[in-house]
């Protein structure tokens, strides 16, 4: 009598999605050798300085004997049970001469600047290094997420304005955890709160949890600006040059990339939590896929993106570590697999379609090292010529029409099967030698598009083969 009642308050427990949990990583802890300038952490005979003119929060976990310490001019030390200073006694062997340790400058770090975080689906997983990777976007607190400071550590994080707010569902500092933005605006006019979060902009707590189970916008379009201006402070805003010719552009993601794009159309039975651990249990955690980084997020649809009924989609981004002509080459084997495991069971996760957009490393030989736009049109004339072949590709997978012939992880496309050319794709169109020419096959029709002369092309179809396996086998 009481089943049907439970069932459905179990169901509903399990379709609100989990949050993740970000880390902040830098630390001004005494102990930490990287927050000093000088690399270690000062002894006996030296004077530990920090900057007259700074404001700044450290942790000491333990005792130290010091010959001097300049303190700086707005600050705190936070004292593990044990921790002081004391005058060094003249001798303390072991530790030099003795010099001036300079504290760095605490006021570099901010919250948009994506390398900064580490996300994770546990507060345990963040302790055990297991980490989720992310696009750009996602990589810094998104609004559902639980932002965890390590206890036993200080910190400074600046906030900058952006027009935006810094929305979070819960803060966890020094030990304590923040779910009220009452509580948190308190602690952040404390003494240590005012240290930690400079500001000048504040986050907001909300305690909200994503409700929907196929997954929730991170809601970081509106600071995406400012997330890929601290990513690229150090490179002068410049993207770095990637060694495919026509890289792919995720949503959220600051640079082009060469590696895949899988976008999926879901149905309401689809959950993001049991697809992306799916993901992980089934393909990540095989040794060859080991080093692969795979992030998956609700995304607006990149052509839609402006509209205020944007598409909604399931984004999920491969990238390797492979460089030149490899790069992107071990993403693509993955994503095979991913493709074919969403052939025979997509179905079942409320998966409707999958699409994939793939971007690998130019030529095999001898050119090494990005390629340009100017080099792209020059390898396409060299296809049509009739050598190597195709490299991105775009192809529409529509699992209701057919079915893909796969053997083992190999797929390759035929008849029922296929590649739409889109608008993104006109861009796109160059070769890749790591692909077999399917001289065989005959229904394949090559396409290659000149950049220059993409105007009124119409759509065309084309065929490819896995480069990974011998396609021969299946003609
Ligand atoms: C020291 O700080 C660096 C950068 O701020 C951080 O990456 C590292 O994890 C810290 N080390 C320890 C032992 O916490």
């Amino acid at each position: 009598m009481t089943a049907a009642p439970l069932l459905l308050s179990l169901l509903s427990v399990i379709s609100a999605s989990e949050a993740l949990y970000k880390r902040w990583i830098p630390d001004t802890n005494f102990e930490n050798a990287s927050n000093w300038k000088e690399r270690r952490v000062p002894c006996g005979p030296d004077a530990a300085v920090f900057p007259g003119d700074q404001r700044v929060s450290v942790f000491v976990q333990s005792s130290h004997a010091l010959t001097d310490l300049y303190m700086p001019w707005d600050g705190e030390f936070l004292l593990s049970h044990g921790a002081g200073f004391m005058a060094a006694s003249p001798q303390d062997p072991g530790c030099g001469e003795g010099s001036s340790v300079h504290f760095q400058d605490v006021d570099r770090h901010h919250w948009f600047d994506p390398s900064l975080w580490r996300s994770a689906l546990s507060t345990d997983d963040l302790e055990m290094g297991r980490f989720l990777f992310a696009v750009d976007a996602e990589s810094v607190p998104c609004c559902y997420d639980d932002v965890v400071f390590s206890p036993e550590t200080s910190f400074r994080v600046h906030i900058q304005e952006t027009g935006s707010d810094v929305s979070l569902s819960s803060v966890s500092a020094l030990g304590k955890k923040f779910t009220s933005s009452e509580d948190f605006s308190r602690y952040l006019t404390s003494p240590s709160g005012k240290l930690q979060f400079p500001g000048p902009a504040q986050p907001q707590i909300t305690s909200l949890r994503c409700q929907d189970g196929t997954g929730c916008l991170c809601g970081n379009d509106g600071i995406l600006q400012a997330i890929c201006a601290a990513r690229l402070q150090y490179t002068g805003g410049k993207c770095p040059e990637t060694a495919c010719a026509a890289p792919l552009q995720p949503a959220g993601q600051c640079c082009a990339i060469c590696g895949v794009v899988i976008s999926l159309d879901y149905s309401s039975a689809f959950s993001l939590e049991t697809y992306r651990r799916r993901l992980l249990h089934t393909f990540l955690s095989l040794k060859k896929y080991s080093s692969i980084k795979l992030a998956i997020s609700k995304v607006r649809s990149p052509a839609s993106a402006n509209r205020a009924d944007a598409e909604l989609k399931i984004q999920i981004v491969l990238m390797d570590e492979k460089d030149g002509s490899l790069a992107g080459s071990d993403a693509l084997l993955l994503a095979y697999d991913i493709m074919a495991d969403i052939d025979t069971t997509g179905g079942s996760f409320g998966i409707i379609k999958a699409d994939m957009k793939v971007a690998t490393g130019g030529l095999t030989s001898p050119h090494t090292g990005p390629l340009s736009a100017g080099a792209v049109s020059g390898i396409v004339i060299g296809t049509v010529i009739g050598l190597s072949l195709i490299g991105a590709f775009y192809f529409l997978y529509k699992m209701d029409n057919y079915r893909l012939r796969h053997l083992e992880f190999f797929l390759f496309w035929r008849n029922g099967s296929r590649m739409e050319e889109t608008e993104s794709m006109d861009d796109r169109g160059f070769d890749n030698p790591i692909f077999e020419p399917t001289a065989q096959n005959n229904q394949a029709e090559v396409h290659v598009e000149d950049n220059s002369q993409k105007a009124a092309r119409p759509a065309t179809e084309f065929h490819f083969s896995n480069p990974a396996f011998d396609s021969s086998s299946d003609l």
